[in-house]
This record gives structure tokens, sequence and C-alpha cells, in this order.
């Protein structure tokens, strides 16, 4: 429960109430020795649990850990049109921007204090995509020049790059495939790399892959190393990423669908709880810095799975497109509120493990909360 939410809560009694309550109870102390309540009087005080929350602040005490802005990964869609600035129908208040709308928009979320972002290119030129997803680190691209960008304009700023092909390659998958459409992972993995460390190259703090390659993690951080910035680049796997339809409006946002077939084959099945254990093992000895599990309020026993099998790493989750979009289909329809919806899912992504959360409602979160 936030802060915030804690203030109004009605339930908080001052002390003069206490003092009225204490004293009707006296009042009526034959009602104290019947049956009811003698569990309360003739020992059992592990039954009583409500005095420990009885006041805000120890409501707030119960949580392992609070929500705060540091907290918070906003995804920002970077297109390869300087100047757009247009809404993605399907991602509530989201927007693809270019590169001349980037800092004028972040200027007041940096004030706020936004932490950090996660950049996604949208390459739109005819012609930019290709069956290798060579646009994916072009030196001039979208991602390349927004990293720069940023990096000069907002010194505090920690700066992720999603790092797949998806929405490079003409065919829309994550790696490189075969003429018979296959995945070849071998060449995936060395061109997945080389991306990677081009993002680095350019100043990214953070590069995480999310194209669920195998052995990506090791061939990032090997290269890293080789290249002598191993020690400065933080590298996030999306470790425990399961297929599914909830990222349905990113896909529109990055015009990443794949033109044919699905991610079934890199991407975890649902049920799998046990293959995505091994992935995260996996992942934490080929190098990996921080775990991600994504989505992430349907996948909460995987969450605190990935925090016991990485207890010494920070565990990440990512509130999907489709997360946040079902959210304010909730909200507009008048099933909940969108704050308080936000916050109990947001929230109980914590309880379940996870103390980075990549979201799309990071700008309201830092309206939201004090810290
Ligand atoms: C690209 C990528 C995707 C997301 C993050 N990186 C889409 C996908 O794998 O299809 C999903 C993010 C979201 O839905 O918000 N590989
Ligand atoms: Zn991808």
């Amino acid at each position: 429960m936030s802060f915030s939410s804690l203030v109004s809560d009605m339930t908080f009694r001052d002390r003069g109430d206490r003092e009225e309550t204490r004293s009707q109870v006296s009042r009526a102390r034959s009602y104290q020795s019947t049956a009811a309540t003698s569990v309360s009087i003739s020992g059992d005080i592990s039954s009583q649990l409500h005095g420990g929350y009885s006041h805000p602040l120890a409501r707030a005490w119960q949580a392992e850990r609070q929500l705060t802005k540091s907290m918070l990964i906003y995804p920002l869609f970077i297109s390869d049109q300087p100047d757009e600035d247009i809404p993605i129908p399907s991602l509530p208040n989201q927007h693809r921007r270019g590169l001349n709308r980037l800092l004028p928009f972040l200027r007041p979320l940096v004030a706020k204090g936004l932490k950090s972002v996660i950049l996604f290119g949208v390459p739109i030129a005819p012609g930019a995509k290709d069956i290798l997803g060579t646009a994916a680190d072009d030196p001039t691209g979208p991602v390349i020049s927004a990293i720069k960008l940023l990096r000069r304009a907002f010194p505090s700023l920690f700066i992720v790059a999603d790092v797949c092909l998806c929405e490079y390659t003409s065919h829309g998958h994550c790696g490189i495939l075969r003429d018979d459409g296959s995945l070849n992972n071998a060449l995936s993995v060395d061109r997945i790399s080389d991306v990677a460390m081009a993002y680095a190259d350019a100043g990214a703090h953070c590069v995480a892959p999310s194209d669920m390659n195998d052995g990506r993690i090791r061939a990032i951080k090997l290269k890293l190393i080789e290249s002598g910035i191993a020690h400065q680049v933080v590298l996030m796997s999306y470790a425990a990423k399961f297929s599914g339809c909830l990222y349905g409006p990113f896909r529109d946002a990055a015009g990443s669908s794949p033109s044919f077939g699905d991610r079934r084959c890199y991407q975890l099945p649902p049920g799998g709880r046990g293959l995505a254990r091994r992935a995260i093992v996996r992942d934490i000895n080929e190098g990996a810095d921080i775990i991600m599990v994504k989505p992430a309020s349907q996948y909460l026993d995987i969450i605190s799975d990935a925090k016991e099998l990485g207890k010494d790493l920070p565990v990440a989750a990512y509130q999907v497109s489709g997360e946040f979009a079902m959210i304010h289909a909730g909200a507009k329809a008048g099933v909940f509120d969108l704050k308080a919806m936000a916050f109990e899912a947001t929230e109980g992504i914590l309880r379940a493990g996870a103390t980075i959360v990549v979201s799309y409602f990071t700008p309201e979160f830092l309206d939201w909360l004090s810290n």
C-alpha cells in the first residue's frame, strides 16, 4: 500500500477515539468474559493482528518494500522520423516520438524524478527493414542517436537499451532465420551481441536483450569484456519471457509483429515454470547482472522464483503493454479506479520480489509518489 493512499485511510483512529473505545469496553465488563471473546483474554495472543496495522505508518511497515520513483523504468518508442509525435492507439497516453520531440517531452518528467528509460527503436522509413535487421545498430538510427542525445541532455538519467531485431527485420522475428523460416540461433546470437555492443559503445548504461536466443547473455558479456567496458555496463536479461497475447499493443507501437508464424519457439510457454527457472539460472551463470520476468502480474510466481534463484541480484519485472492496456480498459469501463488499480498491480509485483518495474504508468507514478 502506498503512503498516499494510506493518508486517506478512513479506518485510522486518533487518540481521542481510543479513549472512548476503552471506556465503552470497561462499561461492558461482563461482555468481555463471554465465550466469543474469551480467546483474546485467555491467552491466544497470536490471534490478535489488528493492532499491528492500526496506524497508517504501521500499515506501510508491513510491506517488505515500498514503491519509489527509483524503481521505475519508463519505455520510450523512438521513431526514425525526427519530428514525429503520434499517439499509439492501443497504448493510452503513449506516443511514438522522433529525436526532436524527445527532450521537450522528457524535461518535465526528469524534473519530477524520472530516473530511467528503456529505448525501443521504430524504423518507419520505407526500406528500413531487411532480413538481418541491419537498421538495429545503424550509427545514425533512432536508438543510438537517442542514447547520445539523452546522455548529453540528462546526465543523471539511467539509459537502458532494449536489444532485439524484431523491430528491424522484414519478417518481424527476434533473430536471423534459416531458409525454412526457423531461427538460426548461432547467427542470431552473433548479431544480437553486436547490436548490444553498439548500444553500449554509444553510452547506454544498460543493455537488455529481449530476443530469447540461447546463449546471448554469455556472448554479450564476453564482447563487453573483450572491448574493456564490462565494468561500466549493466547486463539485464529478459530471462523469463513468456509468449502470449499481452505484447499486442507493443507490437502495434513498434511495428514488430511477425509476418508469419509466432514467437513460440523462443518465448516460453505460459505453463513453463520449470523452463523459466532453468532460463533464470542459465542467464545468471552466463553473466546477467539483473534478471527480468515478463509479463509481470500474470507471473508473480516466476518473479518470486527469480528472487529465490537469484537472491544476490536484483529482479526486474516488465508490466507489459497488454497489462497496461487492460488496466486502462477496466478503468474506462468504470470497473475500478485507474490510480488504485495501478498501485495494486505494481505493489503486487514488488511483493512477489521485484525491485525494478518497467511500467508505462511511470509518468503517473511520478505525480502520485512523493519519493
Ligand atoms: C521485443 C520486445 C517486446 C517487448 C519488449 N521487447 C515484444 C515482443 O517480444 O513481442 C514487449 C513489451 C510490451 O509488451 O510492453 N522483443
Ligand atoms: Zn524481439
